[in-house]
């Protein structure tokens, strides 16, 4: 990114301390989306790495992710396609679990929204842990799709998200902007 728009969309993410529990530092990032400019100049970056990509198709993760993906996919001229939280697709679904700190947790895509020849995107606001990413990727490869990239807003480089991804990302790119 250049300094000047990394510079925008720092001063537009704001630190909420023990949200959503006590020890959490929360990344609000509804200042960002209520500043078209800072919104804009994010979704202008995304779809740079959508063409570098040579994605045909962008997944968002819910739900911060839908917000993020969405105007990409559009400005992209690509179709957008929901990952969701287990139980909310209408449609014959691929599900995945996946481990939380404490418990687990299910995702899913609609079966059909894929095809073979898709290079897919992936969108979402925040790697922490690389689980909810690692289980999307999971779902796109069971879809039949190849998976192009991954872009987040933010990574927090002090979990070990990245590494927790590796393997599952192999050879595509992970950018965090
Ligand atoms: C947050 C965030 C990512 C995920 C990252 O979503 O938006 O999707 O967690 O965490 P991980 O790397 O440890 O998997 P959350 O589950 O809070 O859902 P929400 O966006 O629907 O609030």
């Amino acid at each position: 990114l250049p300094s000047g728009v990394r510079d925008l969309l720092l001063s537009r993410i704001t630190d909420v301390a023990d949200y959503p529990k006590p020890g959490v530092m929360f990344k609000d990032i509804t200042p960002l989306l209520a500043d078209p400019k800072a919104f804009g100049a994010l979704t202008d970056a995304l779809v740079a790495l959508a063409g570098q990509y040579g994605a045909t198709k962008i997944v968002g993760l819910e739900a911060r992710g839908f917000i993020l993906a969405a105007p990409v996919a559009v400005q992209a001229g690509i179709g957008f396609v929901p990952v969701r939280k287990a139980g909310k697709l209408p449609g014959a679904t691929l599900l995945q679990s996946y481990d939380l700190e404490y418990g687990s947790a299910e995702i899913e895509i609609h079966a059909e929204a894929l095809c073979a020849d898709d290079r897919v995107m992936v969108i979402d606001d925040v790697l922490a842990t690389g689980g909810t990413a690692a289980a999307s990727l999971e779902l796109i490869r069971r879809a039949g799709a190849e998976v192009a990239g991954v872009a987040v807003l933010m990574e927090l480089s002090f979990l070990p998200g990245r590494e927790r991804l590796a393997p599952t990302l192999g050879d595509a790119p992970l950018d965090a902007l």
